[in-house]
């Protein structure tokens, strides 16, 4: 089982360059930190990822795995199973997952998780699995308000109150714990046999049309959901295709989902 290690920071850049310090000193797997404010976050696809005073979590995980590097996009699906079942667990509040790895609610997006591979002789030196989650955000830039929501938020639209006020610690806490039971399941057959059907039955792009961003040609399809390798199925009117997770990014035709 994977051995925790927490630390952390008021303030830092970016939780993953951290943790990419630190594996480059020869940091053990299991070291996971979190912050309170990143001021330079980053996200998929080259975008940055804000974290507010306090409103959220940023937080990541070094791994050292020994599993063959074409795994490895799968960790990433392993995470948001992870997040979903830390978020339930807790707080009794059902999410779904935009594949490969968005936590989403109400068609909102919750939690991003952005998983980096350092590569040594075509074997994995190191994986850094970084996970933001909002918390307690009460309003988002305009340009998010119809793309994002928070735990509070959400808990308000079911009739609640806010979380605790210890909630980015305590769900942190618990997203790794989630995580080191899957990464041990997972690191045995280096595939999510075990919980295909538990993504599959959250996935938030099942039965639904999407966009595929193939770089040489957008395509569209259903998406049906995923394989053991964590690869979308996606049905077209002539055949049903495989999107790699890591590849390319999935667009909703109607919305963020
Ligand atoms: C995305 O949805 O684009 C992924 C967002 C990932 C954000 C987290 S916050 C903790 C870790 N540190 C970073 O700089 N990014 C990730």
């Amino acid at each position: 089982m994977l051995a925790l290690d927490y630390q952390y920071f008021e303030t830092i850049d970016s939780t993953n360059n951290e943790i990419k310090r630190r594996a480059a000193q020869g940091a053990e797997e299991g070291l996971v930190v979190s912050a309170g404010m990143q001021s330079a976050g980053r996200g998929r696809s080259g975008h940055d990822w804000k974290s507010p005073v306090g409103e959220s979590i940023a937080t990541s995980l070094l791994l050292r795995p020994t599993l063959p590097v074409e795994c490895l996009s799968s960790l990433t699906l392993v995470a948001a199973l992870a997040v979903r079942r830390a978020i339930y667990g807790l707080y009794d509040i059902d999410t779904e997952i935009k594949w490969p790895n968005d936590i989403v609610r109400n068609g909102k997006k919750i939690c991003g998780i952005l998983t980096e591979l350092s590569l040594e002789q075509q074997k994995a030196e190191y994986v850094v699995v970084g996970i933001g989650v909002n918390v307690h955000n009460r309003n988002f830039p305009e340009e998010l308000l119809d793309k994002a929501t928070s735990l509070d938020m959400e808990s308000h639209q079911m009739g609640r109150g806010d979380l605790p006020p210890e909630s980015c610690q305590e769900l942190t806490r618990r997203i790794w714990e989630e995580f080191a039971l899957l990464y041990e399941v997972f690191s045995m057959t280096g595939d999510l046999s075990v919980v295909m059907e538990e993504y599959n039955r959250f996935l938030a792009n099942r039965n639904r049309q999407v966009r595929v961003m193939d770089p040489k040609e957008p395509w569209e399809g259903i998406a049906r959901g995923i394989d053991e390798s964590g690869a979308l199925l996606v049905e077209t009117k002539e055949d049903l295709r495989r999107v790699d997770a890591g590849e390319v990014s999935v667009r909703g035709i109607y919305g963020y989902v």
